[in-house]
């Protein structure tokens, strides 16, 4: 193919690169320079919403409205190389599959695990997967795993971050779940909120046994480090230090640790030298209780750190 010299030349990008050309647009983010550019690094122009209160539920779900970046950041899906265009196609901005077929057309016996070579054999378009009535809204991959929400009356926005529904989770720690949304079970939304999820655990456990329960997840975490627990802060070093966690909620974890000061610090300030920009940025973040006086001692500690890792004389 020819060059048409377009700014960004899409055969240069990796997946993640890929994805960061639609979230300038689909991200809740702020400016953080004036001489933005698209052939330049999203994070170079952009601070988007960590998954903080009042902007995530606890578990990582979209509460307010966040578009799709910090959702999908946080999908397994991402960190697999799944883009945005898999699924969208970038000119129509249509689906590329109706319904249930453009999950299918992964999630299915015969996977294409040449692409994608951690994905399962299995028929999840059934009801062997899903225990709902084939064509009900039950039976709907979308309903379940990316449920809408509908902010300002008239604009229904699906949660990108592709989570696993926890009824538990909810009787727990209070975050919601696909469920348990509006319409979906009528009859039990006359109950109590505790009844219902309880309603919902009881199914789980009759559908999926109990190995779903132990699915790790970050609620119990981010719930008690948003009030300042100090039970969280041991848990909290353990995410900011597991690769396997997503960059978005690595970086949530250095923001909120750096609360408990003392000995917090030192984590907090070792990821400003992470590989991930986003990582380094909730470091920024969680320094931002330190007394102005120590700052300027700390960077240029950072700055000779930085020197000796990359050797500049
Ligand atoms: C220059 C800004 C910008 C960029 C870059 C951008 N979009 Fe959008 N996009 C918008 C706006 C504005 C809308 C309409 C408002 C909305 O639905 O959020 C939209 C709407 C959409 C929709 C919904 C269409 C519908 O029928 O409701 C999809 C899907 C979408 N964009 C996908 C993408 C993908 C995938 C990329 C990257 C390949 C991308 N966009 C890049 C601004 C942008
Ligand atoms: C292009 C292939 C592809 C398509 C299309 C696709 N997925 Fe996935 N999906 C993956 C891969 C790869 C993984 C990661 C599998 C793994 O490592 O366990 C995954 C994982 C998941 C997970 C597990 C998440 C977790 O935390 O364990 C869910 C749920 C999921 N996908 C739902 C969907 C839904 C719903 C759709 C349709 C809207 C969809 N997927 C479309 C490739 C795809
Ligand atoms: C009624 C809700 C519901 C529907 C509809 C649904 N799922 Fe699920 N899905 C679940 C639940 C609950 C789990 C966790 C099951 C478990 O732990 O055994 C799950 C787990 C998954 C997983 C991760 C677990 C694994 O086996 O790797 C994937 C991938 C997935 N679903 C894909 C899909 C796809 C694709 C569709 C549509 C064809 C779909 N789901 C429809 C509720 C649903
Ligand atoms: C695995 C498939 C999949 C991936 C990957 C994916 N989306 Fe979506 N997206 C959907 C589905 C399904 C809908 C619901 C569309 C509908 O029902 O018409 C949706 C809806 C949207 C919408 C319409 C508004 C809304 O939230 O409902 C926008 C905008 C959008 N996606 C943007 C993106 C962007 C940007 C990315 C990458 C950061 C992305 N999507 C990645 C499947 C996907």
């Amino acid at each position: 193919m020819t060059n048409k010299g377009l700014v960004v030349d899409y055969r240069a990008l990796d997946e993640h690169q890929q994805v960061d050309t639609c979230s300038r647009c689909h991200a809740r983010r702020f400016p953080v320079s004036l001489n933005d550019r698209y052939d330049h690094s999203f994070l170079d122009g952009f601070m988007p919403e960590l998954v903080d209160e009042g902007f995530y539920y606890a578990d990582g779900q979209m509460l307010d409205e966040v578009f799709n970046y910090g959702s999908f950041l946080q999908a397994k899906m991402y960190a697999k190389g799944v883009v945005c265009t898999t699924c969208h196609d970038s000119h129509t901005l249509k689906l590329r599959r109706p319904g249930n077929l453009l999950c299918a057309s992964c999630h299915q016996p015969d996977p294409p695990t040449f692409a994608y070579p951690t994905l399962k054999a299995k028929n999840y378009d059934s009801r062997d997967h899903h225990f709902h009535k084939d064509d009900s809204i039950g039976a709907e991959c979308v309903n379940c795993h990316i449920p809408p929400t509908t902010y300002m009356v008239n604009d229904p926005r699906h949660d990108h971050s592709f989570l696993i529904p926890r009824p538990d989770l909810s009787l727990q720690w209070g975050a919601p779940n696909a469920c348990a949304k509006a319409g979906c079970h009528p009859d039990q939304e006359k109950k109590a909120a505790t009844e219902y999820n309880q309603w919902l655990v009881e199914a789980m456990g009759k559908w999926y046994g109990v190995e779903w329960k132990n699915r790790p997840s970050i609620t119990g975490i981010m719930t008690m480090a948003r009030r300042g627990d100090p039970v969280a802060q041991i848990p909290l070093s353990q995410v900011i230090s597991d690769p396997e966690k997503p960059a978005i909620v690595r970086a949530t974890s250095a923001e909120l640790l750096g609360q408990y000061g003392g000995s917090s610090l030192a984590l907090v300030i070792q990821q400003l030298l992470d590989a991930s920009p986003l990582v380094r940025v909730g470091a920024v973040c969680g320094l931002a209780t330190l007394p102005n006086s120590q700052k300027p001692k700390l960077l240029d500690s950072i700055r000779k750190e930085v020197q000796k890792a990359r050797s500049i004389p």
